[in-house]
């Protein structure tokens, strides 16, 4: 098959500097052997995250220029309004710093919708396909239980399926039985599922999703860091869709929903910034309006400059342009062949974001609590400057309740790929240096903490090898 080429020619660049062996040593060391505690310039290839590292477009750095920077009533917010009207249909918009200032401002109040004028004291639940660790720790902060109910299917990293990212129905209306639904403050469906390995949500899973939730009376959030990823792999892969644009697309993914969060740092292709938007819910965006105003900032700008509402509303756009989409995807499809080749085991198939390399398999011998995957990101890190991160207990962390470390289906190194960043050569280098680690696996160690923080602990920790 044809490689896909970029659909974009490069009129500006950004020198990586290449270390050696030794520097990268002491570098790990100094960082707790933790590559979050790593400084970006002793990093050659950076694959900790797609989040905010995408490079934007000509369009979206000349719009900046024009960006409106009212403290109220900003010309910018009313372009990203409109776009989110006619991008999603939803009629409420909130602009916030980033995802995680959508989960602060809206979760309390799903929260009091659950709680308000009872004196049982109930303990509130979100159930999602897989709750993002921040997710999860807003949902923790406003006293609620998190609950994840993917497919088991997700966890089998070597047997092929389209949907890794769907809901488990019979497990969520399992759950909701089980909870009652006047406890459950939202369903949160996460496209794509990062944690499951970016993987896809299908359209019939969402729509299932949303009919079941509505029977309950439940309201339904679309955590949509990676929509536009999403509505390509259903395009592609579901029945009935291959003809339909990404933006019809895209419009009845989000009638599956009441509300979204969105990281807009993510497939939107700005370096900062989210969104809150409610569909139609008049009295619920009062409410969160008002909690925007002393935590995000003015309901006019929320966490965002006047530029910085310019480029997103470029970029929701250009995000949900099929050609970038399909070199977008086939680019992390191509790093993902090279490692199977290679005999690396990774989740199959490739997601939208990320390679996800399956530790478990990988270092056996590295049992969970010593964090496999986190070894792994290490020592490709040593090999060659490549930076991962790790998806897997580490990151998980323990109960709040009782300390125990919580038990992880799975142990990953995720090789997040930024948009529009790095080449199929930097693709190819990464591949050969995780080989090169393969070859040494029974040698690789597990890791200790020397310190432990108490909550999202993995960014933070330092660590040494047992
Ligand atoms: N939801 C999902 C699915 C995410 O992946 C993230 C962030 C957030 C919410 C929170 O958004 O960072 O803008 O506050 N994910 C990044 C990652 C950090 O590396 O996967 P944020």
């Amino acid at each position: 098959m044809r490689r896909i080429p970029e659909p974009f020619r490069i009129k500006m660049v950004e020198p990586i500097r290449m270390t050696s062996g030794e520097d990268r040593k002491l570098a790990l060391e100094q960082a707790g052997y933790n590559p979050f505690l790593l400084k970006s310039e002793d990093v050659y290839i950076d694959l900790l995250t797609d989040s905010g590292t995408g490079a934007m477009s000509d369009r979206q750095w000349a719009a900046m220029m024009v960006g409106d920077e009212a403290y109220a009533g900003s010309d910018s917010f009313y372009k990203l309004d409109n776009a989110v009207k006619d991008i999603f249909d939803y009629a409420h918009t909130l602009p916030v710093h980033q995802g995680r200032g959508a989960e602060q401002i809206l979760f309390p109040s799903l929260v009091r919708k659950v709680t308000e004028g009872r004196n049982d004291n109930p303990q509130p639940v979100f159930i999602s396909n897989y709750h993002f660790d921040t997710t999860a720790a807003h949902v923790e902060l406003n006293g609620a239980k998190a609950i994840n109910v993917v497919t088991q299917r997700a966890f089998d990293t070597t047997s092929h399926y389209d949907w890794k990212g769907d809901f488990d129905l019979d497990l969520l209306q399992q759950t909701i039985t089980e909870y009652g639904a006047d406890k459950v403050a939202a369903i949160i469906t996460t496209v794509t599922c990062n944690s499951a390995g970016g993987q896809p949500v299908s359209m019939a899973n969402m729509r299932a999703v949303y009919r079941l939730a509505k029977r309950y009376g439940i309201p339904v959030v679309i955590d949509s860091a990676r929509f536009c990823e999403n509505a390509f792999f259903i395009k592609r892969r579901e029945d009935g869709y291959a003809d339909k644009t990404i933006a019809e697309i895209v419009k009845e993914m989000y009638q599956y929903g009441d509300m979204l969060t969105m990281s807009a740092k993510k497939d939107p292709l700005v370096n900062i910034g989210g969104l809150c938007c409610i569909r139609d819910d008049e009295e619920l965006f009062q409410e969160v309006q008002t909690r925007c105003v002393p935590m995000e900032g003015f309901v006019t700008y929320g966490g965002m400059a006047g530029r910085d509402m310019e480029a997103l509303a470029v970029g929701l756009y250009e995000g949900m342009n099929e050609d970038y989409l399909h070199y977008r995807t086939a680019q992390v499809a191509y790093l993902g062949e090279r490692l199977e080749k290679g005999g690396i085991p990774i989740q199959t198939p490739t997601g939208g974001h990320a390679v996800f390399v399956d530790a478990k398999i990988l270092l056996p011998h590295i049992p969970a609590e010593q964090f496999p995957a986190h070894a792994l990101a290490n020592e490709l890190y040593l090999e060659g400057g490549v930076r991962g991160v790790e998806i897997g207990s580490l990151l998980l962390g323990r109960e709040p309740a009782t300390g125990a470390q919580k038990p992880s289906n799975m142990e990953l190194l995720r090789l997040t790929i930024p948009r529009r960043v790095y080449t199929n050569d930097h693709m190819d280098y990464i591949a050969d240096c995780l080989i090169e680690v393969k070859k040494r696996a029974e040698s690789i160690r597990g890791l200790a903490f020397t310190y432990e923080p108490p909550v999202l602990r993995h960014f933070t920790a330092r660590l040494k090898p047992v």
